[in-house]
């Protein structure tokens, strides 16, 4: 279980995440919504410890991980994918995902080519376990950054608008391929796809100026008054700019 418990930003003394708290569950998808600038991704830094919190606490399992450097935060279980994948380019997908399983889980020989195999089956990326990283088009490498990210044992897991570049078909695909991560993991998904985190996530929390303004089922998160008065504000002000 990963709570967290009243976490702040700073950034020049303004708070870019104020106050925030959330409790995520194994098996559990939190989508992340709400405006450009909103704190989302500042959060997220928080949660894998690139960014230092100014306050409040990150429980995992009842452990405080909030202080703890960036790769003791990813050995505790904080698995990350970022909108434009990382892969060792010149490594094939086999190799890729096997350096995670050997860095993480530290598994070895059979052990660890079974759970390459088992990690490569559940992203769909069995019939390109060969292929260089670097060669693989842009659907495929965002499976092989989630591979990457759970490889490492990863018990939770941020995904910060992993959608970015697809197609409205390729979206519907991963949509499938998060929804296969979420057993045994808690997942915690910014988008702005509105359908992509209706389809995959069981709440929503929705942050404005650094505030978490709403959590709860998404239908009634994305559809509040709130939530349409937020998107509806920022429409007016590009609006008013132009
Ligand atoms: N390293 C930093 N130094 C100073 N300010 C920062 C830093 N990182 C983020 N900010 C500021 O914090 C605020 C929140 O940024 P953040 O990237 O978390 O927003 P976001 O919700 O992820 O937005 P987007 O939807 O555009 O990705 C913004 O005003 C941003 O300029
Ligand atoms: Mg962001």
């Amino acid at each position: 279980m990963l709570e967290v418990a009243g976490v702040s930003k700073l950034y020049a003394r303004r708070a870019v995440v104020r106050e925030v708290s959330l409790k995520v569950a194994p098996g559990e998808c939190l989508g992340v919504i709400g405006p450009n600038g909103a704190g989302k991704t500042t959060l997220f830094n928080l949660l894998d410890g690139t960014a230092r919190l100014d306050g409040g606490a990150i429980l995992l399992d009842g452990n405080d991980i909030g202080r703890l450097p960036q790769h003791r935060r990813a050995q505790a279980g904080i698995g990350r994918a970022y909108q434009v994948p990382r892969p060792f380019s010149g490594l094939s997908v086999h190799e890729n995902v096997l350096a995670g399983v050997m860095h993480g889980p530290r598994l070895h020989g059979a052990a660890a080519r079974a759970r390459v195999a088992e990690i490569l089956e559940t992203v769909g990326l069995s019939d390109r376990r060969a292929t260089l990283a670097g060669a693989l088009p842009l659907m495929d490498r965002k499976r092989l950054e989630l591979a990457r990210a759970i490889s490492v044992g990863s018990r939770v897991l941020l995904l910060d608008e992993i959608a970015g570049g697809l197609t409205e078909g390729e979206v519907l695909q991963l949509i499938e391929v998060v929804k296969r991560l979420k057993p045994g993991r808690a997942v915690l998904w910014i988008e702005h796809i509105a359908h992509a985190l209706m389809a995959a996530a069981d709440r929503l929390a929705v942050l404005h100026f650094g505030e978490l303004v709403a959590e709860g089922a998404p239908e009634p998160v994305m559809h509040s008054a709130l939530v349409q008065e937020i998107y509806l504000g920022i429409a007016v002000d590009d609006a008013l700019d132009s």
